[in-house]
């Protein structure tokens, strides 16, 4: 649902070794519909030909400071004027510095200052770099000044080190440049969400669990917290950095998730309940660790409460969002658990799929309320999830907001 048809996006391509991934950063800016432009430092040229990016961009591109051609064209002036939003991907710690001095000896450096269009950057650098102090507090002065920071994501670079500076996917900058133009859907609405695995405690060092990964429920609260929500993220375990602008409350048990939802309720507009909940819990948990039987083990198991059934039912005006992970006859049951569970709407997956549901990177769901119900086709859970936060936006009574928002 996120367009970029008639924005003007100006890429600036500084010289690090991630520079190779501007190509579809710059291919994936115009399926998304944006008229792009690109401007690269002579670094970058060292990595990455301009040919290359002109041929994706459908545009001249655009490298020397003083340049009689462009001058006559596009200068930097005209350039600044011209960008609706200027995207730095990557962004290397040497061109960052150079942003936050203001020094205007390359094309980019001068744009940069001219510009009064909204200002993406996404760091790629060494694991060192990125946490060197100067560095950190390059990035800070930026943030200060307004510019979306996006990434950088931790893993193996291509030094060889491990740790934060990687670039953060081409898909995730396009879809962040993409939501950043349909900010403030949710401005001034508190929004509570769930997610990931609870753990219900069989002994010291056994737990009933399940595959949940957080990723879908961490995919909400940022897209939330995107939209101008303010957004409490009550998480089970899981292996993923908070999201941003997310304050987050970190739990373990059904119980503790329980908990930390009829608190975090009692003053909010909208809950959304992604995370895998255990159904049922140990009805003795063993304070020392269950030696190995002879022969089976049995385990008594008693309900957990239903969280979102409960949430819902101690506050009126609360605008409820369930999840139906289903591995059969998926709408139906979906549709079930919606009055069941007295829910506004609910999001149902085909949990069977090892290419969606948990664990994966993508989803595919049907949005269902009690009118209405649409199909989503498969995408990443972080695109899925801005339009899921679309449709609560659009489906949200602003009355009943209006009325708790005292
Ligand atoms: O975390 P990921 O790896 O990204 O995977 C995403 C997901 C598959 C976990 C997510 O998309 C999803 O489907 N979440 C809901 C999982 C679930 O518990 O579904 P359910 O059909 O069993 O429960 C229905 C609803 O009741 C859910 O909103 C659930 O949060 C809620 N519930 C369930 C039990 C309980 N005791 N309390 C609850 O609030």
């Amino acid at each position: 649902m996120s367009s970029l048809s008639n924005k003007n996006i100006l890429v600036g391509v500084t010289g690090g070794i991630a520079a190779y991934k501007s190509a579809e950063i710059v291919r994936l800016l115009r399926d998304f519909g944006a008229d792009v432009r690109v401007i690269m430092t002579p670094a970058a040229v060292e990595f990455i030909r301009p040919l290359t990016l002109q041929a994706l961009s459908g545009n001249p591109v655009h490298i020397e400071l003083v340049d009689a051609e462009a001058e006559a064209g596009m200068g930097h002036i005209e350039l600044a004027r011209w960008a609706d939003l200027l995207l730095v991907a990557p962004a290397t710690a040497n061109s960052l510095a150079t942003l936050v001095h203001g020094a205007a000896d390359t094309l980019l450096g001068a744009v940069y200052l001219a510009t009064p269009a909204t200002v993406a950057i996404a760091p790629a650098m060494n694991q060192g770099m990125w946490l060197h102090p100067a560095n950190l507090a390059n990035i800070a002065e930026l943030e200060r000044r307004g510019a979306t920071i996006i990434g950088p994501t931790s893993g193996l670079q291509a030094c060889g080190d491990v740790g934060p500076g990687r670039l953060a996917t081409p898909t995730e900058i396009a879809e962040r440049v993409a939501a950043s133009f349909t900010p403030g859907i949710l401005q001034g609405v508190r929004v509570i969400i769930t997610a990931g695995p609870t753990r219900e405690a069989i002994d010291p060092v056994r737990y009933i669990s399940n595959h949940s990964s957080g990723k879908m429920g961490y995919a909400l609260a940022a897209a939330a917290a995107d939209a101008g929500a303010t957004v409490t993220l009550i998480s089970g375990p899981v292996n993923l950095d908070a999201p941003e602008h997310c304050h987050l409350t970190s739990v373990i048990s059904a119980n503790e998730m329980y908990l930390a939802s009829m608190q975090a309720c009692k003053n909010a507009h909208v809950f959304i309940g992604a995370a895998a909940v255990a159904d049922y819990r140990c009805v003795d948990v063993s304070s020392q660790k269950i030696k190995k039987q002879a022969c089976n083990l049995t385990l008594q198991l008693e309900k957990n409460i239903d969280i979102i059934t409960a949430v819902g039912s101690a506050n009126d005006h609360l605008y409820v969002v369930g999840f139906a992970a289903e591995t059969e006859n998926l709408t139906a049951n979906a549709q079930l658990k919606l009055d069941r569970k007295q829910l506004n709407a609910i999001v149902a997956n085909d949990v069977s799929r090892t290419d969606i549901g948990f664990d994966a990177d993508d989803n595919e769901v049907y949005w269902i309320t009690p009118n209405s119900e649409i199909q989503m086709h498969k995408k990443s859970k972080t695109q899925l999830a801005r339009d899921l936060i679309q449709c609560i936006a659009n489906d949200l009574d602003h009355r009943t907001v209006a009325d708790i928002s005292g």
